[in-house]
């Protein structure tokens, strides 16, 4: 059984870290091995990826603590460059674990695949065909993908919609609804539609032109929800109710303004994208799902919601398209993501799924009560400071000494890390 509460874990070195996440997710260090190469591929396995390989690009990869999801402890997985992400997601967790922690649940991994048809003498009649003829074109898809078929996926609805107005006239939008179980599911779907479409030309005596899965994933949803008990949420001079109201004062600005609302989802993203690009998913087709859900009503609002329970408590929920893999692409062929995808302990999809909506909703609380009391700077500050100190030229123990100066000093600038250093130097 993982354990996700590891006290102390920031002051231990980068090796005693790795240690002890494979003691604490009972993995052999091997299992973690990947993490100590260099952004965790070889340049030979990068030029595998893509083309024009001319080396690799890595990312601090850090694991999010405290993480209890559906009553099962999880060490998460991070890749990002922010700083502040992977402590606010973690202390957020940790609050959450109060309340329960993270309460879960995904729909079916169903994709849609979009086929547009153009060149129709009648739109109303080759759309009532294509209905006519559902079970055979579900049939045809149903069988292209035996291994898919075997893990219980395949085709499993099909859909026909008329656009009237449109600069090239009408044309029909069909969708293929493909349940792809375990893989993010674009090659499945791609596939599917790539092959359907004679039959699809056929019926309706049209032209089958773009054939690709949607990115707005809307049959692919991952929710979540958090109670953190008020009290809590007390910290410095701030009382509980004082935090929770400034939460929820912060996610009706998201909600009602679009401005508002894309850092807010921008936030969400940060915890996220952090753990979709770990486990080697693809974090654009994430990202473009997001926010064409956030705008689905004609308004683009905020992903999450913040509220009060009637004992008091802050409640948190989010909602998300979640088209995440645990097999196949990238997840499959680098090994650092197999490495990430093992520390989850992620057994489907949806599970992995499961785990990147609570980072979401966690990260998201982290920069809203930041912003409702102290302000996002103080915390970005200690990190920032040593990135300034470094910069001036510190290092080893210096780097620290002369960070923590100046931050009590309420001073983080180059020519103060200068002027500090010199001090220390010259003691
Ligand atoms: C910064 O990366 C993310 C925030 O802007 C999110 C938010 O404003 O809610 C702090």
């Amino acid at each position: 059984m993982t354990q996700s509460r590891i006290s102390g874990f920031y002051k231990l070195t980068l090796d005693e870290r790795r240690a002890k996440l494979a003691d604490s997710a009972s993995l052999a260090l091997d299992d973690l091995a990947a993490f100590n190469l260099n952004g965790g591929i070889t340049p030979e396995s990068a030029d595998h990826m893509i083309e024009n390989a001319i080396g690799t690009f890595a990312l601090p990869l850090g694991v999010g603590l405290n993480f209890m999801v559906n009553g099962r402890d999880v060490l998460v997985p991070m890749a990002i460059e922010e700083p502040s992400v992977v402590a606010g997601a973690s202390f957020m967790a940790k609050l959450a674990r109060a309340g329960g922690g993270f309460m879960a649940t995904t729909t079916d991994p169903l994709m849609i695949g979009q086929m547009q048809v153009i060149h129709i003498a009648n739109l109303e009649e080759a759309r009532l065909k294509l209905y006519e003829h559902k079970a055979e074109l579900l049939a045809e898809a149903d069988s292209i993908d035996p291994v898919l078929k075997k893990f219980g996926g395949g085709a499993r609805d099909l859909e026909v919609r008329i656009i009237e107005d449109s600069p090239i006239g009408g044309f029909l939008v069909v969708h293929l609804i493909y349940d792809v179980r375990d893989a993010m599911g674009a090659n499945a779907v791609n596939t599917a539609c790539e092959k359907l479409a004679p039959h699809i030309e056929s019926i309706t005596g049209g032209h089958v032109h773009l054939r690709i899965l949607s990115n707005l994933a809307d049959r692919r949803i991952a929710r979540v929800r958090c109670m953190i008990p008020v009290k809590e949420l007390a910290f410095d001079t701030y009382t509980g109710e004082e935090v929770r109201d400034g939460i929820i004062a912060a996610y009706a600005f998201a909600a009602a303004d679009p401005y508002r609302a894309a850092t807010h989802n921008k936030g969400i993203m940060n915890g996220v994208d952090a753990v979709v690009i770990a486990t080697g998913n693809d974090w654009r087709a994430i990202e473009a799902g997001a926010h064409a859900y956030a705008a689905r009503s004609g308004k683009y609002t905020s992903l999450s919601t913040w509220n009060r329970d009637k004992e008091g408590n802050l409640i948190g929920t989010l909602e998300m398209p979640m088209a995440v893999g645990i097999i196949g692409g990238a997840t499959k062929v680098h090994p650092a993501a197999q490495a990430a995808l093992k520390l989850t302990g992620a057994k489907t999809a949806g599970e992995l799924a499961e785990i990147i909506v609570s980072v979401g909703l966690a990260q998201n609380m982290a920069a809203l009560r930041a912003l409702a009391t102290e302000g996002i700077q103080r915390g970005h500050m200690s990190l920032h400071a040593r990135q300034v100190a470094v910069a001036a030229g510190a290092s080893g123990d210096m780097i620290e000494k002369v960070a923590a100066q100046m931050v009590a000093e309420k001073t983080v600038r180059i020519d103060k890390a200068e002027e500090i250093l010199k001090a220390l130097k010259a003691q």
